[in-house]
C-alpha cells in the first residue's frame, strides 16, 4: 500500500545514502545555522505527542522555528479530541490537512505507520511504543560523526533496557548497515534486545555479543550507549523493580574506559549515569542532545523537498490473522488491516506494524 507523501517512519525506508545526506546536513547546518534561518517560511509543522516528551518534542519545534516555520499541536492528548475517543486515522486526517509536516510520538508500536496510511503530508516518527525511534537515530550518526568523526569501525557497547529501548532497535538496525561495526549488548538476561533486531544485525553482516556486566566490556567499546530502564513498559511495578539500579554508570566505571570511548544516551536519565560523570570530557550526552535540533533541521528540510511515495504496506492479510502483542496498534485500532510480511521461513509472519513476529 502506497502513501502519496514521503515519511519517515523506520530509517530503513531510506538508502544509507539518504540518511548520510541528512546527517551531513545536519553538520552544516549546525556549523552556520543562520544560513536557513528561512527554508521553511510560511510552512507549518504539527506535533502530535500522545505521550511524555522533552527534548524530541521541543527539538523538533525549535527546529521549526530555526527554519522559519511555525508549529500547532498538542502534548497532552487528555485536551485533545483524543479524550473523547478519536482514533489516528481521524485526528491525523484533519491535523495533516492543517500542516505541511506532521511529528508522531505514540506509546503503542506501529502508531506511526497507521497516522501515514491516512495523512496528507510527510509523517515523522518521533517514537512507537518500544518500537523504533528514527529521529535519535539521526541524532546519534551525527553524535558520531562529529565526536568519533566516523561511523563504521566502530564497537558499540548498548547497556540498560535493551527489550523496550526503542533508540536502541534503531541505532543497531542503521549502525549494522554500516561496516565494520560491532556490538556489545550489555542487559539482564530479561531485557535483552529483541530476536528480531539480533536477526537484522546478523543478516547486515554484522557481529554482536551479550554480557551481564559493564565491567567486563567496558573497557573494549568505543562507544558506551547507556539507557533508562523504561518503567512505564514494565507489566507491574515489581518487574521494574527488580531491573531498577542494575547498572550504574560512575566514576569508578568509566576509570576502566578507553581514553577516547564517548558516554552516549537518549536521556532522560533516572538514575543510571551518577552526576559525577557530566564533568568527564567523555560524556557526550548533553552535546548529543543538543545536536538533535541540527539533525531534525535537515530532516524537516528534507522530508519537505523529497518526492519519494512511501511503500507503507508491503505484505498482505492473511485470513483471521491477528498480531499477537497486545501494545501493538492493530490491536488498539481496528479499522486497521492486519498486514504481515512472510520471512525466509512460510510459517513465520512479521507484523508490518509493530515487527512481532507469529507462528502460523
Ligand atoms: C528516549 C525515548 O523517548 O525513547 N528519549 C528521547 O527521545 N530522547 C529515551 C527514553 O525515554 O528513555
Amino acid at each position: 500500500m502506497n502513501s502519496a507523501f514521503p515519511h519517515l517512519i523506520d530509517l530503513n525506508d531510506y538508502p544509507v545514502a539518504w540518511w548520510k545526506k541528512v546527517v551531513e546536513l545536519g553538520e552544516r547546518i549546525k556549523n552556520d545555522p543562520a544560513a536557513f534561518a528561512h527554508e521553511c517560511d510560511g510552512k507549518i509543522m504539527a506535533t502530535l505527542f500522545y505521550e511524555p516528551s522533552t527534548r524530541t518534542q521541543m527539538s523538533f519545534q525549535t527546529a521549526m522555528i530555526r527554519l522559519g516555520g511555525q508549529i500547532i499541536g498538542f502534548d497532552n492528548p487528555a485536551n485533545s479530541s483524543v479524550a473523547k475517543g478519536e482514533t489516528i486515522k481521524d485526528t491525523t486526517k484533519i491535523v495533516s490537512s492543517y500542516s505541511d509536516i506532521l511529528v508522531i510520538r505514540h506509546p503503542v508500536a506501529g502508531a506511526a505507520k497507521a497516522a501515514a496510511l491516512t495523512a496528507d503530508c510527510p509523517v515523522i516518527n518521533a517514537g512507537d511504543g518500544g518500537h523504533l525511534h528514527p529521529t535519535q537515530t539521526l541524532t546519534d550518526l551525527l553524535t558520531l560523526k562529529i565526536e568519533k568523526k566516523k561511523l563504521s569501525g566502530l564497537t558499540i557497547g548498548m547497556c540498560g533496557d535493551l527489550i523496550n529501548g526503542r533508540t536502541v532497535h534503531s541505532l543497531c538496525k542503521a549502525l549494522s548497515m554500516l561496516e565494520d561495526n560491532k556490538f556489545v549488548f550489555i542487559s539482564t538476561p530479561e531485557l535483552r534486545m529483541p530476536a528480531y533486531i539480533k536477526d537484522i544485525i546478523k543478516a547486515n553482516g554484522s557481529s554482536f555479543e551479550e554480557v551481564d556486566t559493564l565491567e567486563e566490556a567496558i573497557g573494549r567499546l568505543d562507544v558506551l550507549y547507556m539507557t533508562r530502564i523504561q518503567q512505564e513498559r514494565f507489566a507491574s511495578e515489581a518487574d521494574y523493580l527488580a531491573q531498577k539500579n542494575t547498572y550504574v554508570l560512575d566514576r569508578a566505571k568509566m576509570l576502566g574506559a578507553k581514553k577516547d570511548m564517548i558516554v552516549m544516551h537518549p536521556l532522560p536519565r533516572v538514575d543510571e549515569i551518577t552526576v559525577d560523570v557530566d564533568d568527564d570530557e567523555r560524556a557526550m550526552y548533553f552535546t548529543q542532545a543538543k545536536y538533535g535540533v541540527f539533525v531534525r533541521m535537515a530532516l524537516i528540510m528534507t522530508m519537505l523537498s523529497e518526492k519519494k511515495q512511501t511503500e507503507l504496506l508491503k505484505g498482505k492479510v492473511y485470513g483471521g490473522v491477528r498480531c499477537g502483542n497486545p501494545r501493538c496498534i492493530t490491536n488498539h485500532e481496528e479499522y486497521l488491516p492486519k498486514s504481515f510480511r512472510s520471512s525466509g521461513d512460510q510459517t513465520l509472519l512479521e507484523c508490518e506494524f509493530c515487527d512481532e513476529r507469529k507462528l502460523i
